[in-house]
C-alpha cells in the first residue's frame, strides 16, 4: 500500500494514466465508492460503472428488491457477472459492492486483470454505519438490517480489502471531491 502523496494535479487536465486503463474502488458500504468513483472518472474523462446499478439493470429492479426476491445469492452471482464485464473496458472507473471482494473469483478477477489499480476507501464502521443510516439504511442496503452482523461483515471483510488493493485512502475526513483528488494523485504519481 502507498501512502498519499500531497501533490496537486491540474484539474482542468487528465492525469497521464499510462499503466492504469480501468480503476476499481472497493471498500464497505457508505465508504463513498460510487460517488467518488463518479467524480474520478469525470476528471479523467472515463467511463463511470458502479456494479450494483448495473446489477439493477440487468433484473430491472433494485438490489433490496433482488435480496427479497431471490435471496443474496442471486444478488451475488449477478455481482460477479457485472464485475466481469466491467473488467473487459477500458477507461473505466468501476464501483463495486461492497460485498464483492468476499468472493475468490471476484479477488482473482481484480488481482489478474492487467492495468487494474484497485483502490480501497476507508473509514471506522460507526462512520460508515452513520453514512448508511443517512443514506435510507436497510431499507437500501438489506445487509444492515442487522447492526451486529453487519459489522461482523465488516471486521471480516478489511484484510480481504487490504489484500486487494495496491492503495488505501482513508475518506473519514475527506469530501467526495477531495478524495476522488487524492485517488488521481495516488495514480498519477505512480505511473
Ligand atoms: C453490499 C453492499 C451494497 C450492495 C448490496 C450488498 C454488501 O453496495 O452491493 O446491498 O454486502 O456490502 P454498496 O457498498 O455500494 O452500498
Amino acid at each position: 500500500m502507498t501512502t498519499i502523496l500531497e501533490r496537486t494535479v491540474d484539474s482542468t487536465t487528465p492525469s497521464p494514466l499510462h499503466t492504469v486503463s480501468r480503476i476499481v474502488l472497493i471498500g464497505f458500504m457508505g465508504a463513498g465508492k460510487s460517488t467518488i468513483g463518479r467524480m474520478l472518472a469525470e476528471r479523467l474523462r472515463w467511463e463511470f460503472l458502479d456494479t450494483d446499478s448495473c446489477v439493477e439493470g440487468r433484473h430491472s429492479c433494485t438490489v433490496a428488491e433482488l435480496f427479497a426476491s431471490h435471496g443474496e445469492a442471486t444478488f451475488r452471482r449477478s455481482e460477479s457477472l457485472e464485475l466481469a464485464r466491467a473488467l473487459g473496458k477500458h477507461q473505466v472507473v468501476i464501483a463495486v459492492g461492497g460485498g464483492a471482494p468476499e468472493n475468490l473469483t471476484n479477488r482473482l478477477l481484480l488481482e489478474q486483470t492487467p492495468e487494474t489499480a484497485v483502490i480501497f476507501l476507508q473509514a471506522s464502521f460507526p462512520v460508515l454505519f452513520d453514512r448508511c443510516v443517512l443514506q435510507g439504511g436497510a431499507t437500501i442496503r438489506p445487509v444492515l438490517l442487522d447492526a451486529v452482523a453487519a459489522e461482523q461483515r465488516y471486521l471480516a471483510r478489511l484484510p480481504l480489502y487490504r489484500r486487494c488493493a495496491q492503495h488505501c485512502l482513508d475518506t473519514a475526513d475527506l469530501l467526495p471531491e477531495e478524495a476522488a483528488m487524492r485517488v488521481q494523485e495516488m495514480l498519477a504519481s505512480q505511473s
